[in-house]
């Protein structure tokens, strides 16, 4: 059984962030623990209801994505096993496989996104400009294409509740420095192009997925958060993939859709999500893992 865990509670610990998925404690001036929870969120709001063990299928495939390109970009995870900076008293089982000592970086302020294909807000920002976060792309594309190349498509991080907003790659070297904004886009894509090829071969397209960085004191940068979950990235079953529509996906799609026939304003609070949502979004999580990573949780 996957353990349940919506909140962390780690006595002792100094918690320095409760996000929306992970709570985030400093462990020293140079570490962090970080736990990814059973939260939910859909249109950047948590949901009161969790999805038991989507936590521990966050981390599983993050760390398993982590291990597999450490070799084209270096990452946050220390290594450091979790068991060792608990508080005495702690359900270790409650928190092993959700869990991760990591670099304590400093944040690059990009979201760094990676499109193979036209879809969501790239498909909104072709249709309305003709063009991807100001690049232009060749006329009459249609819903779901892929790209010519993939596309380094930045946005920035929006305040919380806030929708993140495309912009442009000279925004981003307004913002970090055009040294800082390139190796930011080339690892997005070297680490896309990779995994995009992996899961390929799996039967898996990777439509989209978006990575944040950090930099470390002596201004290495690494790649942290999380890396190419269902909560960061578009995969569709290869065989069910049809240009012109819009295909079914292992990500909060299946919630989304519920949520599309309720009457919410899609503000805070969101609403309950009844029993079979809950269960049909943690079974598309199971299901990702166990194709992309040949984990299957007990
Ligand atoms: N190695 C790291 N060093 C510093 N910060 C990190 C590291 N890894 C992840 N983070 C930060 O920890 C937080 C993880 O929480 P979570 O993913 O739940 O946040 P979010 O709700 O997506 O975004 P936020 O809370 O920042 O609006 C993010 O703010 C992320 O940028
Ligand atoms: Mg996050």
């Amino acid at each position: 059984m996957p353990t349940v865990l919506s909140q962390s509670n780690l006595p002792g610990l100094d918690l320095i962030h409760r996000g929306k998925v992970r709570d985030v404690y400093a462990l020293s001036s140079t570490e962090l623990l970080i736990v990814a929870t059973d939260r939910l969120s859909a249109f950047d709001v948590v949901l009161p209801d969790p999805i038991p063990g989507k936590g521990e299928m966050l981390c599983q495939i993050s760390n398993f994505w982590f291990g597999k390109t450490a070799h084209l970009v270096p990452n946050h995870l220390t290594g450091k096993d979790v068991a060792s900076v608990l508080p005495a008293g702690t359900d270790l089982a409650s928190y092993a496989k959700r869990s991760v000592i990591t670099k304590r970086l400093k944040p690059v302020p990009v979201e760094a996104i990676a499109r193979g294909y036209l879809i969501g807000s790239g498909w909104k920002d072709y249709q309305a400009s003709g063009s991807l976060c100001g690049i232009a792309l060749p006329p009459g594309l249609r819903q779901a294409e892929r790209l010519p190349e993939p596309m380094f498509t930045p946005s920035t991080k929006a305040a919380v509740g806030d929708h993140d907003e495309n912009v442009s790659f000279a925004q981003v070297v307004d913002l970090v420095g055009r040294e800082m904004a390139e190796r930011v886009r080339d690892a997005t894509l070297a680490i896309y192009r990779w995994a995009a090829d992996y899961a390929a071969e799996r039967g898996i397209i990777i439509a989209d997925t978006k990575f944040e960085f950090g930099t470390d004191a002596d201004g290495r940068l690494y790649v942290m958060d999380e890396m190419l979950t269902p909560d960061s990235s578009r995969f569709w079953p290869a065989d069910r993939y049809q240009v012109g529509i819009s295909p079914p996906s292992y990500d909060k799609q299946f919630v989304r859709d519920y949520l599309e026939t309720l009457d919410w304003n899609k503000t805070a609070p969101g609403p309950r999500v009844p029993a079979d949502v809950i269960a049909g979004t943690a079974a598309k999580y199971a299901e990702a893992l166990q194709r992309l990573a040949g984990i299957t949780l007990d």
